[in-house]
């Protein structure tokens, strides 16, 4: 018999293809069970990677339509080929994917393809697409299955007429219409691709806010950004049934805190209210691993109740989001190979690929004023940013909240044109403990956007260089 494995992983997305990678690095002996025909999970399949894809063609396609004559740049005839838009978001997922299972070769990851079942302690089961079953011996178990779409009673998903982000992301023609429900991530970036191809789009949000977990003064002005674009939002409404007509679908909704139904029609209804954890068939209660209320695997440091059982990502407690996954697969492997690891999980950002865009790090203002910490707030709007108004992209600010006693600072919130890569140096400012002081008197490149979060961090002392 073989020698088992130092640790088997079950799901291929960056949580687990990350794992199975430093895992290999390290010189230990892994695998990695994928159910799906290709690598990358959620993540590179219909998550991340081919919204960013469609988020950065349609922005195109708006800015060549409506927004280019600003810089005096004519343009005439213009017009959309979906399919050609659509190709070129597959092309790049399937050269994505591609360059993990090559990652796998270089790394010594034994990639087996198969649905993977936890057996028992140090055994995983696998069926492959003909059904035939093999069981596998390993030292360490990592689960790394992921999440799904969370459904909404009584609205059956169909992936044509009523869709979720996965028939969103492959829409054959741009509809007349849309309604998404969930004014979250996935409802406002789907939603900026379809309205800049040309969909009417409404918005119906169970909360009085949209984007839930960002800061409140972000979400307001985001919204307004949003609006002048030609969102519709319904905040505070609760949908209540889709009625499917013959070309269109009739959705009832009512106030959440009660009063009278209220009725939207459109050609496509978006469902993303949120992700829920994906354990099916697992063997988990077998096994001894233990789940919260909404099934998502408790852990402690990666390690589940059930000794030598692993888990990480997205079917795990906390943010479900790409970058968090990809640290706690890292994590995960050097703690198996017996090294100190470790997840700052106080300092993850958060990015919104809208136009503008919204990121954030660290605490909001909401959550700072709950905890009783006493802050300071320095902020600094786009308008007054020579790069920006360069680039005539001015919309948004920059704020930065820090300890109001030892100027460490402790939140970082963004909105504007590239902000999703200027995020990365607060991040790592907030790594290093750094005080607001320390981005205030570090040297900013001019004219870049980045100034703007010098001169907010120059704010919390009160000395912003502004108009
Ligand atoms: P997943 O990526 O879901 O991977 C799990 C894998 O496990 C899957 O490949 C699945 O097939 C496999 N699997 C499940 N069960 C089994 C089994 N029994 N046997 C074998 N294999 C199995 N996050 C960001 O950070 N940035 C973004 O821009 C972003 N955009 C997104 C856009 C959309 C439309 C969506 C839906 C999500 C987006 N996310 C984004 C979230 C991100 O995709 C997830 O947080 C991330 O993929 C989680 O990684 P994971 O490894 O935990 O799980
Ligand atoms: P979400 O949690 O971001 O937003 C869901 C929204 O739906 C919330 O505003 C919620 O209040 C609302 N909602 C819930 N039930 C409702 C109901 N019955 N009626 C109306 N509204 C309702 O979830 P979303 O957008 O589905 O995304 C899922 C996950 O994918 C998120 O956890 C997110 O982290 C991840 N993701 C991340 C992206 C990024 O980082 N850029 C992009 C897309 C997804």
């Amino acid at each position: 018999m073989a020698d088992p494995y130092d640790l088997i992983i079950i799901g291929g997305g960056p949580g687990g293809y990350n794992c199975a990678i430093r895992a290999g690095q390290l010189g230990l002996k892994v695998a990695c069970v994928e159910k799906g025909k290709t690598l990358g999970g959620t993540c590179l399949n219909v998550g991340c990677i081919p919204s960013k894809a469609l988020l950065h063609a349609s922005e195109l396609y708006e800015g060549v339509s409506s927004h280019y004559g600003a810089f005096g740049i004519k343009t005439s005839g213009v017009s959309l080929d979906l399919d050609q838009m659509m190709k070129a978001k597959a092309e790049t997922v399937d050269g994505l994917t591609k360059g993990i299972a090559f990652l796998f070769k270089k790394n010594k990851v034994d990639h087996i393809s198969g649905t993977g079942r936890i057996a028992g302690a140090g055994s995983v089961e696998v069926t492959d697409a003909k059904g035939k079953k093999s069981t596998l011996a390993t030292k360490n178990i990592v689960i790394a299955t992921g999440s799904e779409v969370a459904p909404l009673p009584g609205v059956e998903i169909d992936e044509k007429r009523i869709v979720s982000s996965t028939g969103a992301l492959s829409l054959p023609k741009v509809p007349k219409s849309m309604v998404v429900i969930g004014a979250g991530v996935i409802g406002l970036e789907l939603g900026s691709v379809w309205r800049r191809l040309g969909t009417q789009v409404s918005i119906v949000e169970y909360l009085p806010r949209i984007m839930p977990g960002a800061d409140g003064e972000v979400a307001k002005q985001a919204q307004r950004a949003f609006k002048r674009q030609g969102f519709d939002f319904h905040l505070g409404m609760k949908v209540t049934g889709i009625e499917k007509l013959k070309t269109k679908l009739k959705l009832t909704m009512e106030p959440a805190k009660g009063g009278d139904a209220q009725t939207l029609e459109a050609e496509t209804v978006l469902v993303c209210i949120g992700r829920r954890p994906y354990t099916e068939n697992l063997g988990l209660a077998e096994a001894g691993v233990k789940t919260d209320p909404r099934g998502f695997i408790e852990t402690n440091h990666w390690k589940t109740a059930a000794s030598g059982i692993w888990a990480i990502g997205d079917c795990t407690t906390g943010l479900m989001l790409a970058h968090k996954a990809e640290e706690e697969g890292v994590a995960c492997a050097e703690a198996i190979a017996g090294k100190a690891a470790h997840v700052n999980y106080g300092v993850i950002p958060g990015v919104v690929y809208t136009s503008p865009e919204i990121a954030w790090v660290g605490r909001t203002e909401e959550e700072l004023k709950e905890a009783g910490i006493a802050y300071k707030k320095g902020a600094f709007p786009f308008t007054a940013n020579a790069r920006a108004r360069a680039n005539q992209d001015m919309q948004g600010f920059v704020k930065v909240l820090a300890d109001a006693s030892t100027d460490e600072i402790l939140g970082v919130h963004m909105m504007g044109a590239n902000v999703s890569e200027m995020i990365g140096e607060a991040a790592l400012a907030m790594e290093f403990s750094a005080a607001s002081e320390d981005i205030a008197r570090t040297c900013h490149a001019h004219p870049t956007l980045s100034e703007a979060l010098r001169q907010a961090a120059m704010g919390v002392e009160g000395w912003t260089m502004q108009m």
